[in-house]
Parts: C-alpha cells; sequence; structure tokens
C-alpha cells in the first residue's frame, strides 16, 4: 500500500450537458468516480481528489460514503489544466499514482500493473484506429520520449496511433519538482501534466509505457459514454455473478446494482431489475420483477412484482402485480394484485388478491400487524393502524378498521339481494 493516488476530478464536463456534476452520473447504481475510488482503495490508502466545479456537493457526496479521502481544490483560474490541478498537492508516499474522475471501468488489477516495474515514471497507453481527441504518444524502442497534445500535433504527428489514455505512476519527488516548473505555453493555455514526460526523458529518466486495454481507459464524457459505460459494467457484474451461482435467463434483458449481493442458488429471469443494496438468498424472481433495496430469502417474486426499500421476505411467494414496500413477510403467499405497505405478515398467512393496506391517510404512515395463519380474503382494505391477531379469518370484501381478535371472523358486507327475472324485465327477451 505504499503508494499515493491522485484522482482527476476539477474538469467541467461541459459534454455531458447536465446540471449534476460530471463524476456524481451514476454507473449500475453508483456515481461513477466512486467506482475508480473502490478500485484506487484496494492498492492504496493514501488517496487524494482534485476538485474546482461543483466541488462542494461531490466532496459533500464522497464524505457520505468514504472515510479518509483527501481533498485538494484546484485553482483553475490560475493555473488551468491537467498540470494545473497537480500544483499544490501533497502525497504521502514514494510514487503516486495519477488517475482520471472519469474513467469508471478501470480494475484494481490494471492499476497494480501501472505501478509495478522499476522505472521512473509509467505511463498508460492505447492502440486506437482513431486516436482523434486524444494526446499523441512518441516512443522511441522502447521509452516514451513526449506526448503531445492534438490541438499542438504537425500534421504527421497527428497521424501517430499510440495515444495517452491519461494514467501515470511517478517517483513522488520528480512530480514535486516538475510541477512548479510547468508552463502553459501551448495551444489551449493549459498546463499540460503530459509535459512532464519531457521533463524527464531531458534527464535521462525510464518513462516506460504500459499498454492498457481500451474498455477500462476510456473517459466518460457524454451521456452516450455513460451508455456505453454501463452495458460494459453490467456485463461484468453478470458474468461474475453467474460464475459464481446465479442463473439468468436472458442476462443482457437484466440490470444488477453494482451493491446487490447474492447467496445460495438464485435465479433472475429476463426483464428482472435488482436495484440499490439488495441483497438475494435462493431467491427466485421472475420475469420483469424489480426489486429495490429489499431482502428477498429462499422466496420467489413474480412475474411483475414489484418489492420496494426496507422489505424483507422470508420463505414467501409474492405473485404477479404485488407491490411490497417497508414490510416484512415470513412464510407468507400473496398471489396477486396487493399493496401490502408498512406491514408485518407471520407464517402460514394467505393475501387474497386485491388485498390493500390503506397505510397513508393524506399525512402519516400507519402499520398493519398480521399474525400466523391468517387467511385474509380476497378484495380486503386493512385499514392501518391495525393489528390481526393469529388464526384469523376475514371475509372477501371487508374493510377491517378495528383489531380482530385471535381465533375471529372478520365480515363487513352489506347483504346481498337477488331480483328474480330482473334482466328479461329490463332488456326483454
Ligand atoms: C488528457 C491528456 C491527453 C490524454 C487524455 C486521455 C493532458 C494535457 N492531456 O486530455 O494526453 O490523451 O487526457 O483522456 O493531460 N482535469 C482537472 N483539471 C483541469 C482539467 C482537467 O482536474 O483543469 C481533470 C478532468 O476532470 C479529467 C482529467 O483531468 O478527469 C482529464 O481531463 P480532460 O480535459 O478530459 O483531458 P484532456 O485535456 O482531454
Ligand atoms: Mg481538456
Amino acid at each position: 500500500m505504499s503508494i499515493s493516488i491522485v484522482i482527476l476530478a476539477a474538469g467541467k464536463g461541459t459534454r455531458m450537458k447536465s446540471k449534476t456534476p460530471k463524476v456524481l452520473h451514476t454507473i449500475s447504481g453508483k456515481p461513477m468516480l466512486f467506482h475508480t475510488i473502490d478500485a484506487a482503495q484496494q492498492i492504496s490508502d493514501d488517496i487524494t481528489v482534485v476538485l474546482h466545479h461543483q466541488a462542494d456537493l461531490i466532496q459533500a457526496s464522497i464524505e457520505q460514503h468514504y472515510q479518509d479521502i483527501h481533498f485538494h481544490i484546484q485553482d483553475i483560474k490560475q493555473f488551468p489544466g491537467t498540470g494545473g490541478a497537480m500544483k499544490g498537492v501533497t502525497t504521502q508516499y514514494p510514487k503516486t499514482l495519477i488517475l482520471n474522475g472519469d474513467m469508471p471501468l478501470i480494475t484494481a488489477d490494471s492499476l497494480r500493473q501501472l505501478t509495478s516495474g522499476k522505472s521512473d515514471i509509467n505511463m498508460s497507453v492505447i492502440r486506437l484506429d482513431d486516436p482523434s481527441g486524444y494526446g499523441r504518444v512518441m516512443i522511441d524502442e522502447c521509452n516514451v520520449q513526449e506526448i503531445i497534445e492534438e490541438k499542438d500535433c504537425t500534421p504527421e504527428q497527428r497521424k501517430t496511433q499510440t495515444v495517452n489514455a491519461g494514467i501515470y505512476c511517478i517517483d513522488s519527488e520528480l512530480l514535486n519538482r516538475y510541477i512548479p516548473q510547468l508552463k502553459n505555453a501551448n495551444a489551449q493555455q493549459e498546463y499540460y501534466l503530459t509535459d512532464i514526460i519531457k521533463m524527464a526523458v531531458d534527464e535521462n529518466r525510464m518513462v516506460a509505457p504500459i499498454y492498457v486495454a481500451e474498455e477500462e481507459f476510456k473517459g466518460v464524457n457524454s451521456k452516450y459514454d455513460l451508455a456505453n459505460a454501463e452495458v460494459i459494467m453490467q456485463n461484468r457484474i453478470k458474468k461474475s455473478l453467474m460464475e459464481a451461482g446465479v442463473i439468468m435467463r436472458l442476462p443482457d434483458t437484466i440490470f444488477i446494482d453494482s451493491r446487490a449481493t447474492f447467496e445460495g442458488e438464485c435465479i433472475l429471469e429476463n426483464g428482472v431489475t435488482i436495484l440499490g443494496e439488495s441483497k438475494l438468498i435462493n431467491a427466485h424472481i421472475k420475469a420483469h420483477s424489480v426489486i429495490e433495496d429489499a431482502v428477498i430469502d429462499n422466496s420467489d417474486v413474480g412475474p411483475m412484482g414489484r418489492i420496494r426499500p426496507q422489505s424483507v421476505l422470508v420463505g414467501s411467494h409474492v405473485g404477479n402485480f404485488v407491490e411490497v414496500k417497508k414490510s416484512t413477510l415470513t412464510g407468507v403467499k400473496a398471489g396477486h394484485l396487493s399493496y401490502l405497505g408498512d406491514a408485518t405478515i407471520d407464517e402460514g398467512s394467505n393475501i387474497g388478491a386485491g388485498t390493500i393496506t390503506c397505510n397513508y391517510d393524506g399525512k402519516a404512515k400507519y402499520k398493519t400487524i398480521i399474525g400466523k395463519n391468517v387467511f385474509v380474503g380476497s378484495d380486503t382494505q386493512l385499514v392501518a393502524p391495525v393489528t390481526i391477531a393469529d388464526n384469523v379469518m376475514i371475509a372477501a370484501g371487508t374493510t377491517v378498521t378495528k383489531d380482530v381478535a385471535e381465533g375471529s371472523l372478520a365480515i363487513s358486507r352489506t347483504p346481498l339481494k337477488t331480483v328474480t327475472n330482473f334482466f328479461y324485465k329490463f332488456f326483454g327477451k
């Protein structure tokens, strides 16, 4: 862990066309910067994030989830550019790895590779058919000589297909010496971090190009890039879950949050969405169901079920068009068309089709408690707060407005009236 990491995230992200800071746009449920921080934390305990635009918002959101991240606010007016971003940054260890905040697909393994070896600088390079937009890397034998930004290239240099992926691992002492010497005499009048390469070469230092996978080092600059990165991240998540034993029917139609966890043998059918920190244990989620921040333990849901935050299903069956919110169901069957909100339902109870917990009176939410072996008939309304004791039967169509004692029948029904031959009188024979 004797390596410091600096993540550059002060850029404006103009191409994202969004009020949300670029690095807070989410990929598989997590802001893209968090994916980078997660990879960084696997190899370092000295991480600094450089911010400027919307710095307060980004810093607050990082601090909600991480401790011990350092922040540096770039003086972008005086020192614009990636080199300017490094001005005044202090790091703890002999080597510093500099990353971009908009590379959410980077893995800890690749970062490790970039920190290995004996060179004074390792820099990430990619070979691209279309190098446009990137700084071109001039390599002589195995040593990098210089990085030239596209806007500063001669037409000949522009043809170079080896480009700078923008990640460097550098001896911290060299970094501290070079950064104050950077100049902004270039097409963009910015302080380029890339100029440290030439400085190192002029001192006969070793600058090694490390060839990296394009997929991991692609920057996310637009909403189109964001969508493409999402596909790659989803494929990674699903592949590793399937390798761990999760069955997926038509995985391309399934979405899984990076924070969700799976245990035992789970089955996800097509069109399933798993959001937030959901926890699935031997769960069978049928087609087109949505699970959000819920625990599904030895239970099945759907097709077309919706389990919302703070719900816990244990040994239960929840069928089509059932919505469950902030409820605990243990050994329960709720097969069809129900809303179960702020409820606790115990073992052996059956919830008939069309049962609704009326949990909200327009001001506050109230609880419904249903005991063991309760048979709730179809089309029942449970007006909360209400408690149904064990071994109770509720007749179809009942509106329950009072607690029901153990062993009782609850029925609220207008008596049925029939009028003989009414049909023929009305429509004729
Ligand atoms: C930079 C490299 C280029 C490389 C490309 C790879 C320089 C001069 N050029 O290009 O060689 O091919 O990355 O993606 O470094 N940032 C700041 N402060 C700033 C400007 C940028 O923190 O003043 C941050 C951005 O938030 C971003 C990263 O630095 O995370 C890279 O900035 P960006 O403008 O995307 O890089 P380029 O200049 O396009
Ligand atoms: Mg730029």
